[in-house]
C-alpha cells in the first residue's frame, strides 16, 4: 500500500480503524489491517473524517475587508451596497490572488470541497472567468463547485438572466438566485420559476440565496420547493440562508416542512453569518435569525452549514474553520444534546458532500482517499476544541499538517504541558 494510518476512530463512533491507501484511493478499512504501507502513520486513537465541505461560500469577495470601506451598519443591505462599489474596480489578477489564499487556508484547515455562489451582474463576468481559473488551478486538492448568482436581482438588474446563462455556457456548474431581493413578492417568484425551468431544461442544480430577510412573509421557499417538485428536481435543489423560516408563523411553518421534504429541496443555513446579519431592525428581543435547522432536521431535511464569507462587505472574520462554523451553528440552533451535536459535524462534512452531489466522497473502500486526522477523538470533541489538523489528506497525499495544540505550563507541581482532550 502507498500509506496506511493505523489505529483511527471514525465519525461513527467506529475505533481501531486502519485505513489502506492504493493508488488515491481507499483500497481496504478496518481493524488490525494485515498490510504494509510505503508510509505508516500512528492515529493513536484520533478522528479520521472525510474533508470538511463548505456548501455556501463567496470566493469572489473573499479576503477584500476593507475594499473600499468596511461596512459601517453591519447590514446585508449595506453589504450588497459595498460590493457594487467594489465591483466596477476589480481586477482579475488580484481577485484570483485572493482565491488562490484563501484556498491555501481551506486546505490547511481540511476544507477540500466548496460551493461557490459567483456574481453574474457585472457584464464582464470578471469574477467569473477568474473563478473558472481558480478552478482549474486548485482542481488537484479543492472541489471547487461554482454557482452563477444574480447579486443584484435577476429580473431587476439589466442583462442579468442573459449574463447568468453566459456563464453557464463558459462552464460555472449550478444556478443562482436571489428572490427576495427582487422588487416585489410576485417578481420573487417569477424569477424562481424562470430559473428552476432554466436548470431543468440543461440538467442543472439550483442553490438560490432564499428568504435572507427577516420579514415572515418572504415565502419564496415554497415557491422554490414547488417548482422543485413541479420540474422533477428532487434532490438537485438546495434553498440557502432560509432566514425568514425563523420569523415565521408556525402553523404556515407546519404546512412548509412537509412540502420541503416532498420537494426534496435542502437547506443551508449559515451560522456566522446568519446571527450577525439578521435581526439587525430588531431592538430587544433581538431575533438570531438562523433558519430552523432542527426541526428541519427531524423533518427529514438535508441541512447543512456553510461558512458564507470571510474577510468580506459582510463579515470581518473567519479563517476558512468549517469546525468554527459547526460549533456557532451548534451554540445558535441550541443543538446540545449528543445526536445534535452529531448531527452538526454532518453539516459541514457528509451532508453538504450530498448536496455538492460529489463524485467517491467518505470513508469506505473504493472513496477517494480524502481525509483529515484531526486532533480529536469524536466529531463532539472536534467542534468543542476546534482541533488541529494533524493531517489532510487528498487523492492519497498528505496535503497539509498541523501540530497538535499542546501548551506548555509553567506550574510548579502541575504536569508541564496542557492536553485539553478528555481521558488523555
Ligand atoms: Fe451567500
Amino acid at each position: 500500500m502507498d500509506f496506511v494510518v493505523r489505529n483511527a476512530s471514525l465519525p461513527d463512533g467506529r475505533t481501531g480503524i486502519d485505513i489502506a491507501v492504493q493508488d488515491g484511493r481507499i483500497a481496504a478499512l478496518g481493524p488490525a489491517l494485515g498490510v504494509q504501507g510505503a508510509r505508516e502513520i500512528d492515529a493513536g486513537g484520533d478522528l479520521a473524517s472525510p474533508p470538511f465541505v463548505d456548501a455556501h461560500f463567496h470566493m469572489d469577495s473573499t479576503l477584500s475587508y476593507g475594499m473600499p470601506r468596511v461596512n459601517a451598519s453591519g447590514t446585508l443591505l449595506e453589504g450588497i451596497a459595498l460590493w457594487g462599489e467594489l465591483k466596477p474596480q476589480l481586477v482579475q489578477d488580484a481577485l484570483v490572488e485572493r482565491a488562490l489564499q484563501y484556498s491555501d487556508w481551506a486546505v490547511a484547515r481540511g476544507l477540500l470541497a466548496i460551493r461557490t455562489h459567483v456574481d453574474v451582474c457585472d457584464e464582464r463576468l470578471l469574477a467569473v472567468e477568474a473563478l473558472l481559473e481558480v478552478k482549474r488551478r486548485v482542481a488537484p486538492y479543492i472541489d471547487l463547485q461554482l454557482v452563477a448568482f444574480p447579486q443584484d436581482g435577476l429580473l431587476r438588474s439589466p442583462g442579468a438572466f442573459d449574463n447568468l446563462k453566459r456563464a453557464i455556457g463558459m462552464g460555472v456548474d449550478v444556478v443562482g438566485g436571489i428572490p427576495h431581493f427582487e422588487r416585489t413578492m410576485a417578481q420573487g417568484a417569477e424569477s424562481v420559476r424562470l430559473l428552476c425551468e432554466f436548470a431543468a431544461g440543461q440538467g442543472l442544480r439550483v442553490d438560490m440565496h432564499c428568504d435572507e430577510t427577516d420579514d415572515p412573509l418572504s415565502r419564496h421557499i415554497e415557491t422554490l420547493a414547488y417548482e422543485t417538485w413541479r420540474l422533477g428536481m428532487q434532490g438537485r435543489v438546495a434553498g440557502s440562508h432560509l432566514t425568514s423560516m425563523h420569523s415565521m408563523d408556525n402553523y404556515y411553518v407546519s404546512k412548509l416542512l412537509p412540502l420541503m421534504r416532498e420537494s426534496g429541496v435542502a437547506a443551508i443555513a449559515n451560522p456566522l453569518i446568519n446571527i450577525t446579519l439578521q435581526g439587525r431592525h430588531d431592538t430587544y428581543p433581538k431575533r438570531r435569525g438562523m433558519t430552523r435547522v432542527p426541526e428541519l432536521l427531524a423533518a427529514g431535511i438535508d441541512v447543512a452549514f456553510g461558512h458564507d464569507c470571510v474577510m468580506d462587505p459582510w463579515y470581518g472574520l473567519g479563517s476558512g474553520d468549517m469546525l468554527e462554523v459547526a460549533h456557532m451553528g451548534l451554540h445558535v440552533a441550541q443543538m446540545t444534546g449528543q445526536d445534535a451535536m452529531r448531527a452538526c459535524f454532518e453539516a459541514v462534512t457528509s451532508t453538504p458532500a450530498r448536496i455538492l452531489g460529489l463524485e467517491g466522497y467518505g470513508l469506505e473502500p473504493g472513496c477517494h482517499a480524502d481525509f483529515v486526522l484531526l486532533d480529536a477523538a469524536t466529531p463532539v470533541e472536534a467542534i468543542r476544541l476546534r482541533a488541529a489538523r494533524r493531517l489532510v489528506v487528498r487523492r492519497g497525499k498528505v496535503v497539509a499538517e498541523a501540530p497538535p495544540a499542546r501548551p506548555v505550563l509553567h506550574l510548579p507541581g502541575r504536569p508541564a504541558s496542557v492536553d485539553f482532550r478528555i481521558g488523555r
